[in-house]
This record gives C-alpha cells, structure tokens and sequence, in this order.
C-alpha cells in the first residue's frame, strides 16, 4: 500500500528514504565536532548529494548546537530538516524552536525501551515509558506533522513492549517509527524478525514509515540496514563515512552503492546523486580531519585501484571482471592535469564550477591567489590539488586568526629555525622561534605570536595527490582543559600545511572558549 507521507506525500512502495545523520549522530563522536560553519558548508553537501531527511543536530545538547540546527533551517532548502529530541517537554520545546524555519521540518524523538536502559539509565517503569512516549509524539505533532519517534536499544526491547511502544506512538502521531540497533548487537536475522513482527503485529503499521538506524559495532550496520530494506523498511539512517558513536553508524555510500549494484535483489530506488559520493566523503574528511582508511569500500583510495598483475590485466580487458561498479559512478575522475600558471580568473572560477563548488568572490579571490602560488612551484596541478584548496579555505572562513607567511630553515646541522607572520583579529604579528625540527619551531613560534596553554595531541600528514610535489594536508588536534578541537591545513610545503592547521585548531578553540556548555552534557 502507498503511504501519504506528511512531507513526501504518497510514497511508491519502492522508494527509500535518505536520512542522513552525519551532522548529529557522526559530529556527536569524538574528534569529529564541527562549528556552525563547517555544518552549514556540510548541510549544503548533503542537499546538493541528494538526502531526503538531514538530521542537524541535538537542539537541547548545548546553545551552539541549537544555532546550527536554526541555521541550517534557515538556509537549506529541499530536503526534510530533523532535530533530535529527548521524551521531555524542555527537548521538545527546543527542537520545535531550532527547526521553525524550515522549509519542511521533523521533529525525531526518542526513548529508550529495553530492560537494561529503562531500569538503569532512565529508571522508569516500562508503563510511565509508554506514558512518555505518548506525550511526547502528541507534544511534538503541535509544531509539526512529520513526527519520527525512535525505541533507543530498540534491538534489545522485549518484543511484547517493543510492540505496545510502537503502537502508542503511532496512535499519537507519528509518522515515522525507528527501531535503533544502539549498541550494534544484532544480527541481519534479527532485524528481519523484528521488523516483520512489528508490521504484522502493530496496528496501524500500515500507514508509517518503518527506518532502520544501525550502529557498527559488529561490522554488520549496513548488512543489517539491507536486511531491514527487505524487511519492509522505507527509511534508512546513515551517515558519510559511516561516522558516529563509537564503531560508527551504517555508511550511506555503502547502502545506496549496495542498492544500485544488487538492484537484482533489492530492487529499489533513493534520490542520491551517486556522482556527489566521493566529493561530500572528501569534504567530510577535509572538515574533521578524520581521513578513511585506504581500503573503505567505495571511497577509500583503494577502493579501485588494482595493484596484481592479474587483476590489472582483466580490468584493462574489460573493467567489470574485477569491477562491481564504476568508479566513476561514485565520483572518481581520472586525474587530469587542469591549469597551468597562466589560467586566468575566469577559467579557475569555471573550473570551479565544474567540481561543483559555487563560491563568492571574496572565496574566489582567497582560493585563486593561492591556485597561482601552487601552479608556480608545481609543474602538474590536479583536480584534487584544487579541491583541497578550496575546501582549505572553507573550512577558514570567518577565522580570527589568519596564517600569513612562514620562513623555515632547517637540516641535520643546526637546530631549525622559524619565522612565522599571523594576523590576529587584524593585526599583524611576527615570532622567531627554534625548535627540535621545522614542525616544532613553527609551533613555539606560533605561541609566541599567540601564547595558549593547549596541548598538541594529535599530528598527522598525508598527501593530496601522488609525487614528492603533492600537497600535504595536516591535521592538527589541540586540547586545552579538556576540550578537544582538530584543526586542517593543506599546502605544497608539508611545514606551512602544519601551520595552517595549527592556526585552525586554535581558531576552533577560540570558538569552543566562548561557548557556555549546558549544565549537563548530553548526546544521544
Ligand atoms: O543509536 C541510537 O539509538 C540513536 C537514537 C537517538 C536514534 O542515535
Ligand atoms: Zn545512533
């Protein structure tokens, strides 16, 4: 039966639902927090990539976490905006608030249903859960009609409860019923039998929406997800690399890849824009500074790179012996020399285009200037040199403290030597510093300019494109009282890129500094 759907309207029976909760349950975990900026850059990715819902966060968490989820009510048209809400009524009220903007809105509440929860996280009594579960969903229909209501540890609730849950929450109002695998427990038979029982067993299963919202605990969160699309489930919660709590959530390039490649055995269609994939996955990386691992389906490095003589052999003959999917379908190009020194202003900015970025002038003007100081000292530049830059000043927009010039010298005789220029809320300022190594006389030299008592935890480099000329992108984890922040660099000089990227974790600590974290810290 088609479902008439408060924001899609009627369904087909084989259309899935995108819900993409990269901006809440993936920058939920740790390291992988983003400013209001970055989501916003982020939000725009995933409506250009094609999601059907976005999850923008957790209004109640903390004031910042409500100003990205009003921002991006504000900004982003198309798909359905999300925000997460606990039972109570102060949650709701919030996220009811945050998301007012939006063009179309979901408020997605939750409550945890099994034994061990109910008796030692929330201690309540499973009736008083079913109260607040009604309550809530009633609550929440009074700022909008598309309700998601979702039974936290739902894959280990007690199936009789699991059923009672589900139905109050329909009979109140929503329109969309999630069942979490929180802790990544279950198996892809598990989810079969559950989803089956719930749309045999519950009354009104018929005119909701089912979502499957799996952890990656076992490695099993997109087989499950599968699972539960052959369950009769319509809306799956995935994330960008498969970010989130802990071991992570399911990987949303890994179910649409898995839907379009078997659509023999799960035949059905979703709106994503294939072609985005690697470029939001890219944009992901360079935000967080979290790199996948080579070998991550679809949009690892190896992902399509044939190494064996034997395979390199049947692929030249015909891709698809050892090819399941074009790499090119997910949004890999051949590298492709772009521009040289001469390109003018005009060709960068359709270049841009091109690789789908729409930037202002001032971001055009940043992002040119610095094409023409990599086309000078680099004989090839690349696609991916381009994107890197571009997504380098992305991710430095709006900073107090600016990177200005960077003199090294070093080598195995005398200790290096650092002459940094930053400029700081517009002034100019300028240290000389030594240090064990280029990277560490940098980075006193940046805390003379700017003294702070954080702590370098993390240092990491890696290079954009292949060749002893490639960019490096640094990544650059400070932590200063117990708050973490990961700051990204891209440059042709492996020390400047460490300098930017030290420059943008203490930018990112300067934000984190003034907010006023709630009382009590709170995810979900
Ligand atoms: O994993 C979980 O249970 C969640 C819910 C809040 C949907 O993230
Ligand atoms: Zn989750």
């Amino acid at each position: 039966m088609a479902i008439n759907h408060p924001s899609f309207g009627k369904l087909d029976d084989n259309q899935i639902i995108i819900f993409d909760t990269t901006l809440r349950d993936g920058e939920q975990s740790p390291g992988f927090s983003m400013n209001l900026h970055e989501k916003l850059r982020m939000a725009e990715m995933l409506a250009e990539l094609g999601v059907d819902v976005m999850e923008a966060g957790f209004p109640i968490a903390s004031p910042g976490d409500f100003e990205s989820v009003r921002a991006i009510a504000e900004t982003i048209k198309g798909p359905v905006i999300a925000g997460l809400a606990r039972s109570s009524r102060e949650d709701i009220l919030r996220a009811g608030e945050a998301l007012r903007p939006a063009e179309r809105r979901r408020i997605h509440s939750f409550l945890s249903t099994s034994p061990l929860h109910m008796k030692y996280k929330l201690r309540m009594e499973p009736e008083a859960v079913l109260e607040a579960i009604v309550a809530s969903v009633e609550l929440a229909r009074n700022f909008t009609d598309d309700v998601e209501w979702s039974a936290e540890d739902g894959t280990r609730t007690e199936p009789d409860f699991l059923c009672r849950c589900v139905e109050g929450a329909i009979r109140a109002g929503a329109t969309t019923i999630n069942i979490p695998d929180t802790v990544g427990y279950a198996l892809p038979e598990d989810i079969t039998r559950i989803f089956t029982m719930l749309r045999e067993r519950v009354p009104g299963a018929d005119g909701v929406i089912f979502s499957a919202h799996n952890h990656n605990d076992l490695g099993l969160a997109v087989a499950n997800t599968i699972a539960a699309i052959r369950a009769g489930v319509r809306q799956v919660e995935c994330t960008i690399n498969g970010i989130g709590e802990r071991a992570g959530n399911a990987s949303l390039e890994e179910i649409v890849m898995a839907i379009r490649t078997r659509h023999d055995a799960v035949p059905f269609r979703n709106n994503v824009k294939t072609t985005s994939i690697l470029r939001t996955s890219k944009l992901l990386s360079t935000i967080t500074g979290f790199d996948v691992q080579p070998n991550k389906a679809i949009v690892g490095r190896n992902a399509f790179a044939h190494e064996a003589g034997i395979h390199q052999d049947g692929v030249l003959k015909n891709a698809a012996t050892y090819e399941i999917m074009t790499p090119e379908s997910v949004g890999w190009t051949k590298s492709s020399l772009v521009m040289g020194k001469h390109s003018g202003r005009a060709a960068f900015r359709d270049k841009l285009r091109g690789l789908g970025y729409t930037v202002g002038d001032n971001q055009l003007n940043d992002a040119f200037r610095r094409f023409k100081e990599i086309a000078d000292r680099k004989k090839v530049v690349y696609d991916e040199d381009i994107v890197a830059l571009v997504d380098d000043e992305v991710v430095r927009d709006h900073e107090r403290i600016r990177f200005v010039s960077l003199e090294v010298q070093a080598g195995s005789k005398t200790p290096a030597n650092a002459v940094l220029e930053l400029e700081v809320d517009g002034e100019l300022g300028s240290a000389e510093a030594t240090g064990d190594g280029a990277v560490d006389a940098t980075f006193n030299a940046i805390r003379e300019v700017f003294p702070h008592d954080a702590n370098l935890v993390l240092f990491s480099v890696v290079a954009v494109t292949e060749g002893t000329d490639a960019q490096a992108r640094t990544t650059v984890r400070l932590e200063e009282n117990g708050k973490m922040v990961d700051g990204q660099g891209a440059d042709l000089d492996t020390i400047v890129s460490s300098a930017r990227a030290y420059v943008h974790a203490l930018n990112k600590l300067l934000v984190k500094r003034q907010r006023t974290e709630p009382p009590e810290v709170v995810s979900a």
